[in-house]
């Protein structure tokens, strides 16, 4: 009988369903895409009824296209969009739309936090500060502005956990992305008594704790029959999106980096002991091993900068991708490479929805600085995928600062899948780029955590020596690096110089509309 393993990526643009067999071979692959709403500026949110259609979805779909038969499944593990808030009332019931983690409503709240619990006292709980798009926030949103519903709020969920709640009908959770709720002691990777208490919280109120490769529940009568798996199928704890991505790429020793252009941009390095930032721009987080913890940096835009450009001001490339029967990043791209390395001197700032890192800042906007008459097109989509490539070589250098170790750095996400935007990036972190044999992102990864929890390989390690495999790296090209390296300083001083304008017109938006 063959066997098989379900992973899960509950995205930001939709879910995706991978089943692998134990060799790592990818047997069927699906994605149903879903709306985020953002009904102010600055709010991102989504409908976790939606998360559960796609998943119920690409189940299925997975399913009928390899051919497999529920008895042949091992295990199904989840992974997704990491901090959302999905509230829930004593029946299950999801109160609201679920606020994401590129939601940027609740500076205040954060402030609120910070002065209850004492800054310094969150950090040396939860290893981090609270910042607008983390979880523990939204929630005391909810308490501030809708106070008829936060009264009815009985139980707060990831939205992965949701996913899990309507297959097991268990309230479970892992390390990995409790770690970016600012209610889990980071450090002891159990939930936070302290900030519990800071907050007006009882644990009751939170889903049970679980390291991320063991069965945190089992596929209940219901979920069986809506999406076709087996009754009594163990779930696996699984991970955030960022470290199931790295589970599935084999970062999970110090010393190799991930570096992910997804629609967020993230540097991911694993590490024995949870390190901090000393000036807190790079977050602490536990890894989906267990007994190791990462830091990462995170860029909140960076594919989502593309696909904003792609459905912005792009519908000739769309038409012309549709005729030539691509994908239209491919034709956004082609253009791109017809501009100069560096765009002529157009810099562009992908602050779209605010900033993490290297500037944890609400209010900071997408810029394009340098415009003039002999740009085109082509050079502002030049100008976004280096643009992107600069903020996440800041972030690669927070972590050398850290002194943690750069020995291998692994490239995962649509920005690996270009060749082009794969070598820009070499070129603007002036550091070879190894890529993956199968990329199929963070559901790869949420299938190995499945593989472990259901007995087909004793740890991580041996999921991840079975099945990744990577490719010759790509090397940096002297010459644009050093045309980057000019033009770098200049992104780096340009959201310094624009921060105090970023926050005035924040004042005039929420005023005037
Ligand atoms: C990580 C983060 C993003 C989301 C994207 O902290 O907010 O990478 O997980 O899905």
């Amino acid at each position: 009988m063959a066997e098989y393993l379900v992973g899960i990526d509950v995205g930001t643009t939709g879910t995706k369903a991978v089943l692998v067999d134990p060799s790592g071979r990818v047997a069927a692959r699906a994605t149903h895409e879903y709306p985020l709403h953002t009904p102010r500026p600055g709010w991102a949110e989504q409908d976790p009824a939606d998360w559960w259609r796609a998943s119920v979805s690409a189940i299925r779909d997975v399913l009928s296209a390899s051919g497999a038969s529920p008895d042949e499944v091992r295990g199904i593990g989840l992974s997704g969009q990491q901090h959302g808030s999905v509230f829930l009332d004593g029946n299950g019931n999801v109160l609201r739309d679920a606020l994401l983690w590129c939601d940027q409503r609740t500076a205040a709240q954060c402030d609120w936090i910070h002065e209850t619990v004492g800054s310094d006292k969150v950090v040396e709980e939860t290893l981090n500060p609270v910042l607008t798009g983390f979880q523990a926030p939204k929630i005391v949103w909810l308490k501030d502005n809708e106070p008829e519903i936060y009264e009815q709020l009985r139980m707060i969920l990831l939205p992965k956990d949701y996913v899990r709640y309507r297959l097991t009908g268990e309230f479970a959770t892992e390390v990995s992305d409790a770690a970016g709720t600012s209610l889990l002691n980071v450090g002891k990777r159990q939930w936070s008594e302290v900030m519990l208490k800071g907050l007006g919280l009882t644990t009751d109120m939170l889903p049970t704790v679980h390291e991320s490769p063991v069965a945190s529940a089992e596929i209940c009568e219901t979920a069986a029959r809506e999406t076709g798996l087996r009754a009594g199928m163990p779930v696996a704890g699984g991970g955030g999106d960022n470290a199931c991505s790295a589970v599935g790429n084999g970062v999970i020793e110090e010393g190799i980096v991930q570096v992910s252009v997804g629609t967020s941009g993230t540097v991911f390095s694993p590490m024995n002991e949870p390190k901090m930032d000393a000036k807190l721009r790079v977050h602490t987080f536990c890894h989906a091993v267990p007994g190791q913890w990462h830091a990462m940096g995170v860029m909140l835009m960076a594919g989502g900068s593309l696909r904003w450009f792609r459905d912005e001001l792009c519908g000739e490339e769309k038409a012309a991708a549709e005729q030539r029967g691509v994908d239209p990043y491919e034709v956004i791209i082609e253009m791109a490479g017809g501009a100069p390395i560096g765009s002529e001197g157009l810099v562009f700032l992908p602050y779209l929805t605010g900033e993490r890192t290297p500037h944890a800042d609400p209010n900071a906007r997408g810029v394009f600085m340098g415009l003039g008459l002999r740009h085109t097109k082509a050079h502002m989509a030049r100008a976004i995928m280096e643009g992107v490539c600069y903020g996440l070589r800041d972030s690669l250098r927070i972590l050398r600062e850290m002194a943690l170790p750069i020995e291998e750095v692994r490239n995962t996400g649509g920005g690996a899948r270009s060749p082009f935007w794969r070598q820009m990036q070499s070129d603007v972190f002036k550091t070879p780029l190894v890529a993956m044999q199968i990329d199929e992102g963070a559901a790869f990864g949420a299938a190995l955590l499945a593989g472990v929890a259901g007995g087909v390989w004793p740890d991580i390690p041996a999921a991840c020596a079975a099945t990744v495999r990577t490719k010759e790296p790509v090397k940096p090209n002297r010459k644009a690096s050093a045309i980057y390296n000019k033009y770098h300083p200049t992104y780096r001083s340009l959201y310094r110089s624009l921060k105090r304008h970023f926050a005035r017109v924040a004042r005039i938006v929420e005023e005037v509309g």
